[in-house]
């Protein structure tokens, strides 16, 4: 059985196999976290599109949202936690642009890449940024802003045009109020003046109120989002003035800006581009170790009564391509998930197979060991030989000791059955008051059974057959030991020497002490 030990070898070589390959399959998911400075649809899209992206790329990826309602503290804290959490890259748009250097340079110091995405903080040390061109956006609103008052065809005063800032402590904010501002330059004809906001409708909607109420009438309100421009609309629709004051936005939303501008709430809004997808590629490429740009600006687009519909029509396309996406996601989600299960239940079974065929291997090996252990007794037992060499035992002798080449295989029942009764009388023939009960007891047979059998194969009774042994073994010790008789007698399970000598005489012709003195 010298090939157990590969057979083993090959066991241990399929497990490490199945491991490895179990192993080999885990293949690196990437964290993102994305800390979001505050709410509204403008930036649900942008959520939906990088949520969506997780599963556009060939790397696994796994976007994980935080959201800090425009307060900058919780966002210092949840960034925290985003890191702790273990994030392997940081997307962010900074609430404040001067508030987050501090937490930022502690992301940075544990080594984790940095993408600051619509807006920025006032630190160097990032490591991309992904938006759209706030200073575009301001001087685009601005110089459609100047076309639009020029057509307003107003006599006899300057045109007004008034600006209504978002929170000028964001990037945003600061950007499109200099964009706006270098549109203006140059146009002294008009008359502009600009108003700090918050980003909030109500804000740029008593703004507004209270210019009207002063008497002053804007021509146009550059508002620096939609949000603020349904402000704006409120207050003119509450004063009977639609129509007279225009109303420009930011954002150009899909059943928001867009709306605005073909129910022409809005004479206008400016597309400041989401793609969350391209955000998402950016991370991965950063993670991945692939080139990238530093800085990443995203297109946007005037939207005006002229465009309006096309931009819109091909937004609808987009929003239900993205829809489309999603259902796509989430069944392939469901079949990822039912493929993990079948997997791993795939590898419980091979595991368990394995394991089986160990046990079986190893079943038959120690049979296998037991039964060569039993054939070396045999063999190596010495008063066999003489036991085989006594001519009257013919029958015996076949059954015993048949030449190796001449056995029949495979082993008869009665072959067996013979070894062990050999055995079991060697074993046991020293007790003078061994019963026939016994062995039998021994080879699983009643007494009668046992009688049987032994004779049948023997043509002995279990008796003789026992005497019969006992005196070959009492005729081994005279011929090899220096044993009295007595002690040989006893040893061999004779009641007396005198009962031993004359049994021997009958068997083999002459007393025990006649071998002595030979
Ligand atoms: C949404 C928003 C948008 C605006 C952007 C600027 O939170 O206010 O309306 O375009 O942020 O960062």
């Amino acid at each position: 059985m010298n090939n157990r030990p590969s057979s083993l070898r090959n066991i241990v070589t399929l497990i490490a196999a199945i491991t490895l390959l179990t192993a080999c399959k885990e293949t690196k998911t990437y964290t993102i976290g994305v800390s979001q400075c505050g709410q509204g649809q403008w930036r649900e899209k942008v959520n939906h599109e990088m949520l969506a992206a997780q599963h556009l790329y060939e790397q696994h990826v796994k976007v994980t949202i935080a959201n800090a309602h425009d307060n900058t503290q919780l966002q210092i804290h949840q960034i925290d936690s985003l890191v702790n959490e273990g994030i392997d890259l940081l997307v962010v748009a900074p609430n404040e642009s001067s508030q987050l250097i501090a937490i930022i340079s502690e992301v940075r110091k544990k080594g984790l890449p940095v993408i600051f995405f619509d807006r920025k903080a006032v630190t160097d040390d990032y490591t991309s940024f992904i938006g759209g061109s706030n200073v575009e956006a301001g001087r685009a609103s601005g110089e459609y802003a100047i076309q639009v008052v020029e057509a307003m065809s107003i006599s006899g005063r300057k045109p007004f045009i008034m600006e209504i800032t978002g929170n000028m402590n964001t990037s945003p904010a600061q950007e499109r109020h200099e964009g706006f501002v270098q549109a203006m330059e140059g146009h002294e004809a008009i008359h502009y003046v600009c108003f700090e906001g918050d980003w909030s409708s109500d804000e740029a909607c008593r703004i507004v109120e209270e210019q009207i109420q002063s008497g002053n009438l804007p021509d146009l309100v550059f508002c620096h989002n939609d949000g603020m421009a349904t402000g704006v609309y409120k207050a003119v629709v509450e004063n009977g003035l639609e129509g007279k004051i225009k109303i420009l936005g930011i954002d150009g939303l899909p059943g928001e800006g867009i709306e605005y501008v073909q129910f022409g709430h809005q004479a206008g809004s400016y597309i400041y581009p989401t793609h969350g997808e391209r955000i998402v590629r950016l991370a991965l490429d950063i993670l991945t170790g692939k080139p990238f740009e530093r800085e990443n600006i995203l297109q946007g687009m005037m939207i005006t009564p002229e465009n309006v519909n096309l931009v819109d029509l091909n937004s609808r396309e987009l929003m239900k391509q993205n829809h489309d996406l999603i259902i796509i996601q989430n069944k392939l989600e469901d079949s990822l998930q039912l493929y993990s299960t079948q997997h791993k239940l795939l590898i419980a079974s091979l595991v368990g197979l394995v394991v089986l065929a160990l046990a079986v291997i190893l079943a038959w090996y120690a049979y296998w060991q037991s039964r060569r252990t039993l054939r070396q007794r045999q063999s190596m037992n010495e008063e066999q030989t003489l036991f085989y060499t006594d001519a009257s035992n013919r029958k015996l002798h076949e059954l015993f000791i048949i030449p190796e080449d001449q056995l029949p295989p495979p082993r008869s029942q009665d072959m067996i059955f013979a070894e062990q009764l050999n055995e079991i009388i060697r074993k046991k023939m020293s007790n003078p008051n061994l019963k026939m009960e016994q062995l039998g007891e021994e080879m699983g047979l009643s007494r009668i059974q046992l009688y049987r059998k032994v004779k049948a194969i023997t043509g002995q009774s279990p008796v003789e057959l026992l005497r019969q042994m006992r005196l070959q073994k009492a005729y081994s010790l005279l011929t090899s030991t220096t044993k009295t008789i007595a002690e040989i007698a006893y040893e061999v399970g004779f009641g007396t020497p005198g009962y031993f000598s004359s049994c021997f005489k009958k068997q083999f012709g002459k007393y025990p002490t006649d071998l002595r003195t030979e």
